[in-house]
């Protein structure tokens, strides 16, 4: 099983891969292009993320989109789960143990614990969700948190 990184080499690797991040991405206004390629480069990067990819708003529903990992549910309300959670309080959820989260969908047992981002539009409407869960307990913290929402405001920028 990954070990967790230290703070110093979490940071370290969420600088590269905001760098790869936003080169790959100079030009690609495609909201699904985007989508992939942040999760493929922070599957790839981080071997702690266990299931890495976003939950699109699509008729008021979370539809899954570009992710990598095991199958993951299709869809999601938005009174379900914590991607349904972070998208209706339109903040982000840290859970450090999904089982403990009341109303977690288990899409995976093994997801043990995970970070939930809402991604918003210019206007403050919720297009998508970055969900990334963990397979060991208490993986994201304050830092994952920062970095993954200074990816999305930087890809999803206006
Ligand atoms: N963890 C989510 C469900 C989606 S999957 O884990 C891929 C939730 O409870 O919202």
């Amino acid at each position: 099983m990954p070990k967790i990184p230290s703070a110093e080499a979490k940071e370290t690797l969420y600088r590269v891969a905001m760098d790869k991040i936003t080169s790959m991405l100079d030009g690609e206004s495609n909201e699904i292009a985007r989508m992939a390629t942040v999760s493929s480069i922070l599957a790839g990067d981080f071997d702690y993320f266990y299931w890495t990819g976003f939950y699109r708003v699509v008729d008021g529903v979370l539809v899954v989109g570009p992710y990598q990992g095991t199958p993951g549910c299709l869809r999601i309300t938005l009174d379900r789960g914590v991607c349904g959670a972070a998208a209706s309080r339109k903040k982000t959820i840290l859970v450090p143990d999904t089982h403990a989260f009341p109303g977690h969908i288990a899409c995976d047992a093994r997801s043990l614990s995970e970070i939930v981002v809402p991604v918003l539009d210019a206007a403050g409407n919720v297009l998508a969700v970055l969900d990334v869960d963990s397979d060991q307990l208490s993986a994201f913290d304050a830092i994952d948190q920062k970095w993954l929402e200074t990816i999305i405001a930087t890809v999803f920028a206006e």
